[in-house]
């Protein structure tokens, strides 16, 4: 970490590092992508070079309808400037409009074994869930993954415990492809934000909140109204017990603790204090009124924002320039490795 007295000169010898995330445009966001996701991206943003992606590409690996997808690519985009992630820090931009992601996706494909992606817990999940549509590329996603994070020559990748296997493969296509030919892509970790914090459905607590879940109750989404937003925390799943406590086995309660102190700033244990002797309703009603406040300033740039379609067209067009001039170092590398003929 640099200090004050040196700081300028270190950071002009060490080199940044390289972050790259990316969020599918397939749902409504939640509080959980923001709180476990994006409001940790936003400190990123001046210590790393940080590069954040609407993977739209990867959205197609399950039925879209084509106008859908294309408002939450915009919602999206906005949200994350919303969220204070701002375009100038910040490489923001859509997957489909830099080809580099497609084109390394095949060449990594052919270094990447059959048994290793049926082995790739989501594949199988989501085969599952999508039993008449297992198309190819709902195979061959981790690999696009892959590419995604290689391009750039990443460093660290903030992804949530359900994408750890797919940042391990592409570890795995990293190395393989180092050893077959020489070091060409920087080996990616994943990254654990000190305060990232997995928020839980609302009607299930032992399952993570998803924007895909197909009860309205158990998200929150970070342009829910603030009676939707008290209205779901009212009717979220505790236990039969009484106390604001935090303790093994009472998911739930943990849960809306754990929104409260990331919204709030307090701890469980001022928390737990805070609400002594008052019952489950008023911790409810108290935890909803926070998120639908602590919302209120996001929601309100972004109802700005997602008015002009303008300002969010240039954010994409220089995102992807700025993104296609490191995609293509990369690839010429990749490709004069491999063997390609280059002219
Ligand atoms: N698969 C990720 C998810 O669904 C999204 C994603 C695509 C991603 N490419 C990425 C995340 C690269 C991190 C890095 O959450």
């Amino acid at each position: 970490m640099a200090t004050e007295l040196n700081g300028v000169s270190e950071q002009k010898t060490e080199k940044k590092k390289t972050i790259f995330s990316g969020v599918q445009p397939s749902g409504n966001l939640t509080i959980g992508n923001y709180l476990g996701a994006i409001k940790n991206w936003t400190v990123l943003q001046k210590e790393y070079n940080c590069i954040y992606c609407v993977v739209d590409m990867h959205a197609i690996t399950v039925r879209q309808v084509p106008a859908d997808l294309r408002r939450r690519t915009y919602e999206t985009l906005a949200l994350y400037i919303a969220a204070g992630l701002d375009p100038k820090e910040n490489i923001l931009f859509v997957q489909s409009h830099v080809p580099a992601h497609a084109v390394l996706s095949w060449d990594l494909g052919c270094f990447t074994m059959f048994g290793e992606l049926s082995r790739m817990t989501q594949f199988k999940d989501k085969s599952r869930k999508n039993a008449d549509n297992i198309n190819a590329g709902l195979f061959t996603y981790p690999v696009l993954m892959a590419a995604d994070i290689l391009l750039y020559q990443t460093d660290l990748v903030p992804v949530g415990i359900d994408q750890r296997q797919h940042l391990e493969l592409a570890r795995d296509i990293a190395i393989r492809f180092n050893n077959i030919y020489s070091p060409t892509f920087t080996v990616p970790e994943a990254y654990i934000p000190e305060t990232g914090m997995k928020i839980m459905s609302l009607a299930e607590p032992t399952k993570k909140m998803s924007k895909s879940d197909s009860n309205a109750n158990a998200s929150v989404g970070l342009l829910d109204s603030r009676d939707q937003i008290i209205a779901k925390f009212k009717r979220a799943v505790t236990d039969s017990g009484s106390e604001v406590r935090y303790g093994e086995g009472k998911d739930g309660i943990n849960n809306l603790i754990n929104i409260y102190c990331c919204f709030t700033g307090k701890t469980r244990s001022e928390t737990e204090r805070e609400f002594e002797g008052k019952g489950y309703g008023e911790f409810k009603m108290a935890v909803g009124e926070t998120v639908a406040d602590g919302l209120s300033s996001l929601r309100e740039e972004y109802g700005k924002l997602i008015c002009d379609k303008q300002y969010l067209d240039q954010i994409m067009a220089s995102g992807a320039e700025k993104a296609s001039a490191i995609a293509r170092k990369t690839i010429s590398k990749v490709h004069r490795k491999i063997g390609y003929v280059s002219v």
